[in-house]
């Protein structure tokens, strides 16, 4: 058998083998040691010296040839016995994977819910604000020490990125008479990073406005959004504390629910720290054109994160910005 006739019947034989047993006899048959391909090369030895380089790079040629078939075939042939062997019509497609909202974007959702039960209605006042409604309508003229805490990023001297959503509270009287019911929740910006403070954060601010909205009410309706959201066992406390824009101001806390506020590690003392509330200062008031002799109002203003992670016991705030998909396919 010459070259053209071995490239020929083995190329047929090869396309002739259905099964993985005919893919290893055609093997051995050509490729293998005593196969048709060995038997040609030892015929080499017969042939006049001038002819036998060119008649040796042939064969060579038709060797590499002949391998890279065979690879092409078995990779065939096995795509086609597994498809027999595995494919059933009757199985349900295989989904791609899907996302979800980020934890931050569902804590919102919730709380807005939460708050539509009792008339609030959801409004989003600038990121990028004037420092008069961040600061200023607040009581908190220019130079005051009281502005340091909100560790506030400029734009410009009187531009800022807001660092809370109370700056939303004037430009909401502005915008309408009482009674007001106002739900603000927007980035907040600071200049603050580690485990429980980021750069951009999300608050949200309640704002009521009445002819006699007082403590009682305020405390009311902590007491409401704290069952709705972190279940009914939970209750509130108010600690006095001082913010320029509210007078009475307090700190809200929230009692433990990992010891029910007996007191444990995470807590210490059976509390976690809420955030800060008050009865809006007559100041404001005044700010918003409202009449405090007419009307009195509360205000709260909390971080989203934090009441997420309260409900669900994480222990780092970073950990919602980074990305990291083990840690947000866990909502
Ligand atoms: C305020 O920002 C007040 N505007 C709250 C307020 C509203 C008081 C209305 C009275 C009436 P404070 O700086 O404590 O307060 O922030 C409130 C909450 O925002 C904090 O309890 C915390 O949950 C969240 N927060 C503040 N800074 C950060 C930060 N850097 N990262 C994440 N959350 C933050």
């Amino acid at each position: 058998m010459n070259i053209d006739q071995l490239k020929k019947t083995s190329s047929e034989a090869l396309e002739a083998a259905k099964t993985e047993q005919d893919l290893e006899k055609w093997r051995i048959a050509y490729l293998g040691k005593k196969g048709k391909i060995s038997q040609l090369a030892k015929t080499l030895q017969t042939l006049p010296p001038q002819k036998r380089p060119q008649t040796g790079r042939q064969l060579n040629q038709l060797k590499k040839l002949i391998l890279v078939e065979f690879e092409k075939k078995k990779r065939k042939l096995n795509l086609t016995l597994e498809q027999k062997k595995w494919l059933d019509p009757t199985l349900p497609a295989i989904l791609p994977p899907i996302g979800h909202l980020h934890p931050i974007t569902l804590t919102i959702r919730e709380i807005v819910s939460i708050f539509e039960g009792i008339g609030y209605q959801r409004v989003s006042y600038p990121e990028v604000e004037w420092d008069y409604f961040a600061f200023e309508a607040l009581n908190m003229p220019k130079d005051h020490p009281a502005r340091d805490e909100w560790e506030t990023f400029f734009v410009s001297d009187k531009i800022v990125l807001t660092p809370h959503t109370s700056s939303g509270q004037v430009r909401e009287m502005l915008s309408q008479k009482p009674p007001i019911r106002m739900l603000n929740i927007a980035k907040c910006y600071r200049r603050q990073q580690d485990v429980s403070h980021v750069p951009m954060f999300f608050q949200f601010e309640g704002l009521f406005i009445d002819r006699q909205a007082s403590i009682a009410n305020l405390k009311g309706t902590l007491d409401y959004f704290t069952t709705c959201f972190f279940g009914p066992k939970r209750i509130t406390r108010i600690r006095p504390y001082h913010f320029r824009f509210t007078e009475p101001s307090f700190e809200v806390d929230v009692s433990c629910g990992v010891c029910n506020g007996h007191g444990c590690k995470l807590c210490k003392a059976g509390w976690l720290e809420l955030g800060g509330a008050g009865m809006v200062h007559p100041k404001v008031l005044k700010a918003g054109r409202i009449d405090s002799s007419q009307y009195t109002g509360f205000a709260f203003g909390w971080g989203v994160e934090r009441v997420c992670m309260m409900k669900t016991n994480i222990s780092d705030i970073r950990l919602f910005y980074q990305n990291d998909i083990r840690f947000l396919e866990q909502f």
